[in-house]
């Protein structure tokens, strides 16, 4: 069975029915997010991009560490509208490297492959579509270069704590000695501008969360009303968990691939978590999965960190 398939059903068939984010990203996805990235209640986009705008240089030393000749991975790559500022500034000193994105979304690693030679002359890019891990072990068969890995955007913050250490254990059992990895974090901050995030005037994250919905029907035939379903974004500032729900408005039976999936009325699907942290919390991270965090680059209201960790 198709995997996307094999996983919408047993996400559904589940207590409480859950849906997973990766899945968000088809093409229509992907135009969807970049409207959240420029809604100004997703400060997290801008946050992160003045990290990159206003300390290139020092990013580039940080990433370089010493080292004139590397890989630069980039986990989950999106548009790569942050990460081009710090593959401009590497090109610029020339540096030898190779830029390598990795995305689940073969129309990004499209986009990345057609655009991106267009905006820095020479760049050497070979894109790598499909899961993080798979493909970070592809690209170290490919070359056997140090790795400099990006994991921006607080991308960590789509998993759940616990799962996100299982993460980085993972992500460290897979690097050497002499590699680095810049991971960025939101940080916890008011409630109010936390959930606002989450929840933009123009409903572009709301469209976001029901063009999974679509995606499905479209892709596996399945018969959703996305009428019959509402967002629902919360956010607690005792856990830190920021989480999107996608609420039925009415008692509805769903057909996926003769499969029938019922829904009583205002039962959820848990649609994506985005956990915030405080520094303290990043840096145990850091230390249970065999990682030093080195150095920290903020914004200027420090809501975002982007930490450089280095392998121990
Ligand atoms: C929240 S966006 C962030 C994009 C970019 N890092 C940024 O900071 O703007 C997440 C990206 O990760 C990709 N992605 C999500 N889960 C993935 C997975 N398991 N393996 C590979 N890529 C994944 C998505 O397709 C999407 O492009």
């Amino acid at each position: 069975m198709d995997t996307f398939l094999q996983d919408v059903l047993s996400g559904l068939n589940a207590t409480p029915k859950t849906l997973q984010s990766k899945y968000f990203y088809d093409e229509a996805g992907d135009i969807l997010f970049q409207k959240i990235m420029s809604s100004p209640e997703y400060y997290l986009t801008n946050c992160e991009m003045e990290i990159f705008t206003t300390q290139t240089q020092a990013l580039a030393k940080a990433i370089k560490n010493g080292f004139d000749s590397f890989d630069l991975v980039e986990l989950g790559a999106g548009d790569a509208s942050k990460s081009v500022y710090l593959i401009k500034e590497l090109s610029k000193q020339d540096v030898n490297f190779t830029y390598m994105p990795i995305d689940i979304s073969s129309h990004v690693i499209k986009l990345l492959e057609e655009n991106l030679p267009k905006q820095v002359q020479h760049l050497q890019i070979k894109g790598l579509k499909g899961e993080y891990f798979e493909m970070l072990e592809k690209a170290t068969q490919i070359s056997s270069k140090r790795k400099a890995v990006l994991f921006m955007g607080a991308n960590i913050g789509n998993m759940p704590a616990s799962e996100a250490i299982t993460f980085c254990k993972k992500l460290r059992g897979l690097l050497n000695k002499e590699d680095l990895l810049l991971i960025g974090f939101d940080l916890k901050k008011h409630p109010k501008i936390i959930r606002q995030a989450y929840h933009d005037a123009n409903g572009y994250t709301r469209d976001f969360n029901l063009n999974l919905l679509k995606r499905i029907n479209k892709e596996l035939g399945a018969n959703f009303n996305i009428d019959a379903f509402e967002h629902y974004p919360s956010y607690d500032p005792a856990t830190g968990s920021c989480k999107s729900y996608l609420i039925s408005l009415k008692k509805q039976s769903i057909i996926i691939a003769n499969t029938t999936i019922n829904f009583h009325e205002h039962e959820y699907i848990a649609m994506e978590i985005s956990q915030k942290y405080d520094l303290e919390e990043t840096e145990n991270m850091a230390r249970q999965a065999d990682f030093k965090p080195v150095k920290h680059f903020f914004d200027e209201k420090k809501w975002f960190v982007d930490s450089i960790w280095e392998c121990i």
